[in-house]
């Protein structure tokens, strides 16, 4: 894994979009797959950016969402496709024939799993895949468990979740406690990662996931396994690892 320590959250947010932006650049018809949450932020802000400057051009690009609050309605202002629409698309020259998004409707959720994951393989797999990490370890919803699931599932969110989503939410009952999510396999054949995390409270998550044991309590640590992953941390998500490693903001 590559790592590269920022010096603070914009230089993170410069160096991902950077990152994110050359690819599109060099494979304009790339696919994409998009995470939210809060650590991307500065991220899609500077895409939109990038567009406006000219110098990235969405309108070959295909994406697909990560994950999805179950049962919150596609409007409510906190659904992820919500937070897509406000801080990416709205931004980009996307074509909606070309936006995929997790379902999160109640209905035949089974089968709008399976539909998802035909999506992603139909249109050659994921080319370059942006996550970012829960405090508990987790990569998009996948959860820490005895088992992780391949496809694309829907999934109880861990009390730890809830509670890190709660800042969302206008009170703690309010924060669904399920989701669906691209399974761990889509995530790891994506030819391409890209991990973003900040803040000192995900150090220990980052530390566990560089450095522990690979299994299925700390999902991302599966990230070890795969072959072209991209870290990139502020310093004080970096707080546990930087013994092990030379800061540089830019190198790793
Ligand atoms: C969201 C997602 C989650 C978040 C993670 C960190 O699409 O897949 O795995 O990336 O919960 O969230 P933030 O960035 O809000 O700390």
């Amino acid at each position: 894994m590559r790592i590269v320590i920022a010096r603070d959250y914009e230089h993170l947010s410069c160096l991902g979009a950077g990152l994110v932006g050359e690819a599109i650049v060099r494979k304009p018809d790339l696919v994409l797959g998009l995470a939210t949450g809060v650590t991307p932020l500065g991220v899609y802000r500077k895409l939109g950016e990038m567009y406006e400057a000219g110098q990235v051009d969405f309108s070959r690009l295909t994406v697909f969402n990560l994950d999805e609050y179950y049962g919150l309605s596609p409007a409510d202002p906190r659904s992820y496709r919500s937070y897509l629409e406000r801080n990416l698309f709205s931004r980009v020259n996307l074509r909606p024939e070309n936006i995929h998004l997790v379902p999160g409707q109640p209905g035949n959720v089974a089968d709008a799993c399976r539909n998802y994951d035909l999506a992603i393989a139909a249109a050659g797999g994921i080319d370059l895949q942006i996550l970012g990490i829960g405090q508990n370890g987790h990569v998009g919803f996948n959860e820490p468990g005895k088992s992780l699931c391949v496809a694309t599932h829907l999934v109880d969110l861990a009390p730890q979740t809830v509670e890190a989503n709660a800042r969302s939410f206008p009170d703690h009952g309010a924060v669904p406690g399920r989701a669906v999510t691209v399974g761990m396999g889509a995530i790891m054949k994506a030819r391409r990662i890209l991990l973003l995390a900040g803040g000192r409270e995900k150090a220990a998550a980052v530390a566990g996931a560089l450095w522990g044991p690979v299994t299925t309590a700390v999902p991302a640590s599966l990230l070890q396994l795969h072959r072209h992953t991209t870290l990139i941390v502020d310093q004080a998500a970096a707080g546990l690892i930087r013994d092990c490693t030379s800061a540089a903001g830019g190198s790793g």
